[in-house]
């Protein structure tokens, strides 16, 4: 396990990046297999964590009366959020399909619980957050893994966390950190739903790179580095 990955193998490993999609609209009806479901928890939970705290808990969910009160509360948190927005923008913000709770045969609840091992977790003193950033690294991990399998994730977070923590039945300390909807798909996109809808753009890789200070986009020492991000680096 500690030799150094092929080219071959490297190569997997930018696939499953470059083309993990967030998805919500080509769910098919074929059921997981528990071997592959197993295979892409297991990925989940060698994430890094804080002090290897481990501070995830994944909650597996196919009761349709549970996706059902779930979707409810999507229902009522996307018309609250579209309250937020001006038309044009609210109408096509309406017309977006943001999750696919009923369409997916697995829903996944990932939560985060601040008192495992706890109190003192080593590296979580000065930045609490880091627990949740934790769990956000075994989100990843699964998102990923997924990919590989071609298993389809989309992330729901248009929810109320208090109604999630109602309809799962969470402890008061524990956090959902994400609802996720998994599945087989007919087809992974090329590009994100939102770019394709032309909601946002992706930003060039040299507009979100600074040098030694905030907002230093030239520096000498780093001159090579910085014609090369100039480039299209995107995945073949
Ligand atoms: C924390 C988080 C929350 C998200 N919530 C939603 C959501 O509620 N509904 C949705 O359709 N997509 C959601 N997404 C997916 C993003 O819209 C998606 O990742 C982004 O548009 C880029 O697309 P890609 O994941 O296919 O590359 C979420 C993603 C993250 C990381």
């Amino acid at each position: 396990m500690t030799d150094k990955f092929t080219n071959e193998e490297k190569n997997g490993l930018y696939k499953a990046i470059h083309s993990r999609r967030d998805v919500r609209s080509h769910f098919i009806s074929k059921p997981i297999e528990d071997e592959i479901l197993s295979r892409i928890l297991n990925a989940a939970h060698h994430a890094p964590s804080v002090g290897f705290s481990q501070p995830w808990n994944f909650i597996l969910i196919k009761d349709p009366e549970t996706k059902k009160r779930v979707k409810e509360s999507f229902e009522k948190e996307r018309e609250r959020s579209s309250q937020l927005v001006e038309e044009p923008k609210k109408s096509k913000y309406l017309s977006f399909k943001l999750e696919g709770i009923l369409e997916s045969p697995v829903n996944l609840c990932v939560t985060y619980d601040p008192s495992k091992f706890g109190p003192f977790v080593i590296g979580r003193s000065s930045i609490p957050e880091a627990g949740l950033y934790s769990v956000c690294c075994a989100i990843q991990n699964l998102w990923l893994a997924a990919r590989t399998e071609n298993i389809g994730v989309g992330w729901v977070s248009i929810l109320s966390n208090e109604m999630l923590k109602k309809i799962l039945d969470l402890p008061d300390h524990i956090i959902p950190v994400a609802y996720l909807c998994l599945g087989h798909v007919d087809e992974f996109s090329s590009k994100p739903d939102l770019e394709k809808k032309g909601w946002l753009p992706r930003l060039e890789l040299k507009d979100v790179i600074y040098f030694e200070k905030w907002d230093k986009k030239e520096n000498f020492g780093w001159k090579n580095i910085q014609e090369i991000i100039k480039t299209n680096l995107d995945y073949p």
